[in-house]
């Protein structure tokens, strides 16, 4: 009745913004990613006490209890232990401990890596191989829990979860292992600033943007051609596509009603600076961003000490974390 998982966050290039179905939370589009080797999470629960406790601590020691509070991302947190425990058939209170290999005040979508973790670790402390031995089922329920980042770092390395019409239909495919391309994720830490929006807020705002409809028109062919980019290791097609997906969802965010603004003015300062360092000094770099001002500079192995200098001496950027493409969520103890 006890199990450990780990499970890595993710950078997405083609990015989730907006759902079909707020209960099943099913994604607008298919949406892929590559899992991060630095941004982790490490969560142990056993079943068997009174009631219902989680505690979340970081890589500098802070710690904090998550209270149940319905309707966002922490209640849903509760609401996950019910639904592990009413399908898998036991009882008792989950004693939960999740540790982040980051600072969670860092604005890092940490999400994505404790969400994973937590199912995992839930199904695989209950008893239930149905959902740990298919990854296929485990993404829908990490999916279920409220994330669909999360829903993709069930599988390892370069991943994409499926647009679907219904539960069954939307769930996590790998495209590529973590071997597959040398890709590097610096991410610039700019803000440890809480989310004025959360996601899950954001995702039901995007329809109140008049450019929803039109990214939805334009991400038609896009999934298809980020992920035939990363199977050719074509640097410059995925460059193109990550950058113009990003910034049209950040069109969308700051165009809904109320309009949610991610970005820092240093943000914008550095997406012009790997803009340039691509285009005047010849170096393979791009953008991107998550729902925060924190920039993913994604560039080679090769190029990544001179990325990292430079994102280095950027007098707004508070330190960098270095992530190469990772194994997706792991169940390392289960007693
Ligand atoms: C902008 O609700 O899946 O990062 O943001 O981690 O809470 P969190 O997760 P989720 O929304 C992800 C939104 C996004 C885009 C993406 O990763 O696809």
């Amino acid at each position: 009745m006890k199990a450990t998982a780990t499970a890595p966050a993710n950078i997405a290039f083609i990015k989730y913004w907006g759902r079909l179905n707020h209960d099943l939370f099913l994604p607008l589009t298919t949406t892929n990613s590559m899992n991060l080797s630095a941004c982790t999470a490490t969560t142990t629960i056993e079943f068997g006490a009174k009631t219902d406790s989680i505690v979340i601590s970081d890589s500098e020691g802070n710690a904090k209890e998550i209270k149940n509070v319905a309707g966002e991302k922490d209640g849903m947190l509760f609401k996950t232990l019910d639904r592990i425990r009413e399908r898998s058939g036991i009882k008792g209170g989950a004693t939960v401990t999740s540790e982040l290999s980051f600072p969670m005040g860092a604005g890092i979508a940490s999400s994505a890596a404790g969400m994973a973790a937590f199912v995992a670790a839930g199904y695989a402390a209950a008893g239930n191989k149905k959902v740990t031995e298919d990854l296929e089922e485990l993404s829908r329920e990490i999916r279920l829990s409220g994330s669909v980042s999360a829903a993709r770092s069930s599988h390892d390395g370069f991943t994409e979860h499926l647009f679907g019409m219904s539960n069954e239909d939307a769930y996590t495919v790998q495209i590529a292992s973590e071997d597959h391309w040398d890709l590097v994720d610096l991410v610039a830490v700019l803000s440890p600033e809480e989310k004025k929006i959360s996601s899950s807020l954001g995702h039901r705002l995007a329809d109140s943007s008049p450019f929803m409809q039109a990214r939805i028109e334009y991400l038609k062919d896009k999934p298809d051609l980020a992920r035939k980019a990363i199977l050719d290791k074509d640097f410059e097609s995925l460059a193109t596509l990550s950058e113009i997906d990003t910034i049209n969802m950040h069109a969308v965010m700051m165009t809904s009603n109320p309009p949610a603004f991610y970005f820092a003015p240093a943000s914008i300062d550095i997406i012009k600076a790997v803009t340039d360092w691509r285009e005047s000094d010849g170096i393979p770099v791009f953008y991107t961003f998550d729902a925060g001002p924190n920039p993913h500079v994604i560039t080679t192995s090769k190029s990544a000490p001179e990325v990292l200098k430079r994102l280095q001496a950027h007098p707004e950027v508070q330190f960098v974390l270095e992530n190469i493409p990772a194994p997706g969520v792991r169940i390392t103890d289960n007693e």
